[in-house]
């Protein structure tokens, strides 16, 4: 097979093809149009010509619509009208090698990350943190990265943050002010993200790149689809969370490829504007960087979305692929769209593109792609093939069967909770207040003779309480010093990988 017939045919009319190179698949894409126009079967489309030309993908699955791709399309006269107008003769009702993920482990296999893969920008940004609590966090990243203490789950960051809380005195000569106050208020919003299903998101066997990047025995791309129906709907955050763990995983994980003759995974980003919803300004630079960089990695990404105008222009900027279906022009910001969408295609042949848009049926299209050398195709209305697996969901006994016979089955399911940050400093609390306790009862007894002396000189009375506070103070420190480090130094490896940070500082 050449190089050539793996390009997909975005869209046609018959007489002109507006197509998807392999080797500019790594230079991003966007799928934008209102509600019900077809974004979701040109993403299967999509989807199913990458995995058809071996190309692994990894899709967000928001309505549970895109888990036909699993099964073969069922014959409609719909499919033989578009079959007929852009003359596929090669089309073959097909269905494609599927996993399912949910991170509620429910609908698919439960996907994880550990707290420390997730990092303290994605987190900070995930928490809404301020200035000082994003201080702390790093503070608390810093501690468990110098001390080698796993952050894997949720109680082990909370168990953290309370042993900084306890011993904020001895640690702020080197890791700073840590306020109680600024403690409290991560606390609190971690019981938030529990609630949403942080606790199911965090922990271990946290998901391997790999496993999302697989091809079947007959080379073709494995698709991987999270369903994300409750995560959109109940944990916004979460999801968006998710998303950024997963670029810059692939960016740390992947080497530099360069330009390949086809990307080695795309990922498809329904509802892509809680990506950026509400995201801090730092946070959505290291994003627009990451979207730039990882086009290196061989990486492609495809956002669907409503209307351009929900994606930052700088990320807006890096697609590579524009397919535009019908937008409504019924409000202001409709039409600032509408201008938004025409000014932004190369037409050399003069579309009228905002005349065009309003009109587009559903599964047609304004499509610009990129060229050999890169630069954008003139835009062209066309209408969308036919995918060649079932279109719509299918129902949960389909999909019962398909989790339970997939290759995946059994390696997600159990979470183990190995010692980490939480069974190790609770273990030293334990030790800790035995201590403490001893420490109270010396105290006690040495009032008690200076109570017996209590006739003795004020001056030498205030230079004992003094010395008194000092030796309190640096038992403490002692206490703490001695504690990260027994809990640390087996563990060895630095476990915190700063992830988005550590790459654009
Ligand atoms: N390329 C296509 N081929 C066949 N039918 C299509 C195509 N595009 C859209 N449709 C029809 O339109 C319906 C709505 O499309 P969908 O992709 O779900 O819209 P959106 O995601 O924009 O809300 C689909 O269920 C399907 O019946
Ligand atoms: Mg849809």
């Amino acid at each position: 097979m050449t190089t050539e017939s793996k390009n997909i045919l975005l869209a046609g009319d018959g007489t002109m093809r507006a197509e998807q190179r392999m080797d500019m698949s790594n230079r991003h894409g966007l799928i934008a149009g209102a509600t019900g126009t077809g974004k979701t079967v040109t993403l299967q489309v999509l989807a199913e010509g990458f995995a058809r030309a071996g190309v692994p993908v990894f899709a967000v699955d928001v309505k549970g619509d895109l888990s036909g791709i699993s099964q073969p399309g069922r014959p409609h006269k719909e499919i033989d009208r578009r079959v007929n107008l852009l003359g596929l003769s090669d089309y073959k009702a097909s269905p494609h090698p599927t996993l399912f993920w949910d991170i509620f482990g429910e609908r698919g296999h439960p996907v994880r990350t550990t707290i420390s893969e997730m990092g303290p920008d994605i987190l900070a940004a995930l928490l809404d943190l301020n200035e000082t609590q994003t201080g702390i966090l790093y503070a608390c990243f810093a501690i468990a990265d110098d001390e080698g203490l796993l952050l894997l789950d949720l109680k082990d960051l909370r168990s953290l943050l309370a042993f900084m809380s306890d011993n904020a005195k001895a640690l702020r000569g080197e890791y700073g002010n840590i306020s109680s106050a600024s403690v409290g208020a991560i606390q609190r919003r971690l019981l938030v993200l529990e609630a949403q299903g942080g606790e199911l998101l965090f922990g271990e066997p946290a998901i391997a790149l790999k496993d999302l990047m697989q091809k079947d025995f007959s080379g073709i791309g494995v698709v991987s689809l999270l369903d994300a129906e409750q995560l959109v709907r109940e944990s916004p955050k979460l999801y968006a969370a998710f998303l950024l763990w997963l670029l810059s995983e692939l960016f740390e994980e992947l080497p530099e490829a360069g330009d390949l003759e086809q990307p080695k995974i795309v990922l498809f980003f329904d509802e892509a504007h809680l990506l950026f919803k509400d995201m801090p300004k730092g946070l959505l630079e290291k994003v627009e960087q990451v979207f730039r960089l990882i086009r290196s990695k061989a990486v492609g990404i495809y956002l669907i979305t409503q209307s351009p105008l929900d994606v930052p222009e700088n990320v807006l900027g890096q697609m590579g692929m524009k397919i535009q279906h019908a937008l409504r022009a019924f409000t202001p910001k409709d039409q600032r769209a509408i201008r938004a969408v025409a000014a932004g295609f190369r037409n050399d042949t003069g579309v009228d593109v905002v005349g065009t848009i309003t009109n587009l049926g559903l599964g047609e299209a304004l499509v610009s792609s990129l060229n050999e050398d890169g630069a954008p195709t003139s835009v062209v209305a066309g209408t969308v093939p036919p995918p060649q697996a079932q279109i719509g969901p299918i129902d949960d006994v389909t999909r019962a069967k398909a989790i339970a016979d997939s290759p995946m089955s059994g390696r997600y399911e159990t979470e183990i909770d190995r010692d980490s940050a939480f069974e190790l400093l609770a273990a030293r609390t334990e030790a800790a207040a035995q201590r403490a306790e001893r420490e109270a009862a010396e105290e006690a007894k040495e009032k008690q003779e200076q109570a017996a002396q209590k006739e003795a000189e004020r001056q030498a009375r205030k230079q004992r309480q003094r010395s008194g506070g000092s030796r309190r103070q640096s038992a403490g420190e002692a206490f703490v010093k001695s504690t990260l480090r027994s809990v640390g130094r087996s563990l060895g490896s630095r476990l915190v990988r700063g992830i988005l940070g550590s790459l654009l500082k």
